[in-house]
């Protein structure tokens, strides 16, 4: 296997066996008021949602997992037959393979199902000159965008992993602008891998043009941990160390919903693994919520088992609506929620 397939695969065997999540669990400082008279008819509770213009039957992406080595080909299918069927967004992942060797089914899979949103990936550290090799053109990355037929491309910045992995690709100076010239080619949208998105980072993207971001913060998978027990395995001290380090480094994904709340279409991202975190996601300000892990374990089982975890997440969902008395995703956005201990911490600390 060539060490970019190699990679890939590492990253779900590490995932599913190893423990890549956080200690503490930012989500349970999140609450929605209960509502003891709902004064809503369930069965008329809509969860539907217009996200980057596509109808979904549910505000959930499947966000970006992989590509680009042999397994990648089911694991893909399986969510986006899932999705299709689910009428939610997919995002594939990171499509450097496909730009460097062409593309070689794994990713172009998705087109055979009537996936609603289909979100192509790219890495911003591709878009800029690294040590070892030049920046993918504007062609390049629109050639990506067809070979999976995406509604929209996601670009995805991933420096707490890059940092971690021994040569890493860590020039991040000309991202932004790069990431401009791309919005300007055709929709884009940012996202984090599972450190999160700042004010600040959010208010500079916004000037770029771009549609929307996914938040991807701490809480769910951290791609230091992945990292770290690649390391381990390869018995590299300092890789090691810098994983467990940084294990949790980033903006909680409830805060960073609120920080990067910037007036883009927003997904709340980083841990999200049933359907009451969507229902929390949504309330804090986001359109919709995006998941990873939650369904990897199942996609390399059968679509069946996909579907299975995301009519679960949608039945959670919606009897968090019930209870908080909302018919619609419009009126969960506008429910209180109460916010406590760190990630109250970390919004209080934010607005001194
Ligand atoms: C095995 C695996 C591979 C991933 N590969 C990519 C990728 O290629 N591109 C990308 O933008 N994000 C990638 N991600 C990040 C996810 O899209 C998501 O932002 C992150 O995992 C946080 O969500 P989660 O906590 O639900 O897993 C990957 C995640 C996992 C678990």
């Amino acid at each position: 296997m060539k060490q970019i397939e190699q990679r890939k695969s590492d990253h779900i065997e590490v995932t599913l066996k190893e423990k890549v999540v956080p200690d503490y669990d930012y989500w349970s400082d999140v609450r929605l008021v209960h509502r003891a008279l709902p004064e809503v008819d369930m069965d008329a509770i809509d969860t539907s949602v217009t996200l980057f213009g596509k109808r979904l039957e549910m505000p959930l992406v499947v966000t970006a997992i992989t590509g680009g080595f042999p397994l990648a080909k089911q694991i893909n299918a399986n969510l986006a037959e899932a999705c299709a069927q689910a009428g939610v967004g997919l995002g594939v992942g990171s499509q450097r393979p496909a730009i460097e060797n062409g593309d070689d089914g794994t990713y172009s899979v998705v087109k055979d199902f009537d996936v609603p949103l289909v979100i192509g990936n790219v890495g911003a550290p591709q878009l800029v000159r690294q040590r070892n090799h030049r920046a993918f053109t504007l062609e390049e990355v629109l050639k990506a965008q067809e070979i999976v037929g995406a509604d929209i491309m996601a670009i995805h910045l991933n420096f707490l992993q890059e940092v971690v992995q021994p040569g890493g690709d860590v020039n991040a100076s000309g991202c932004l602008e790069a990431i401009r010239a791309l919005a300007g080619q055709g929709p884009c949208m940012v996202k984090e891998t599972g450190a999160g998105i700042s004010r600040e980072t959010a208010l500079m993207l916004k000037g770029t043009g771009i549609r929307g971001i996914d938040v991807s913060g701490v809480g769910g998978t951290s791609f230091a941990a992945v990292e770290m027990y690649r390391a381990e395995r390869k018995d590299d001290r300092v890789a090691m160390a810098l994983g467990r380090t940084f294990f949790d480094w980033g903006i909680p994904a409830p805060a960073a919903i609120i920080e990067a709340d910037v007036g883009l279409e927003l997904i709340a991202s980083g841990g999200i693994d049933d359907g009451l975190r969507i229902a929390k996601g949504l309330a804090l300000g986001a359109d919709a919520a995006g998941c990873a892990r939650a369904v990897l374990a199942d996609a390399m089982e059968s679509s069946a088992a996909v579907l299975g975890k995301i009519e679960r997440m949608k039945a959670e969902l919606k009897a968090a609506m019930f209870l908080t008395g909302c018919s619609s995703v419009r009126e969960l956005r506008e429910r209180r929620v109460i916010v406590s201990g760190r990630t109250a911490d970390w919004l209080t600390a934010s607005e001194e």
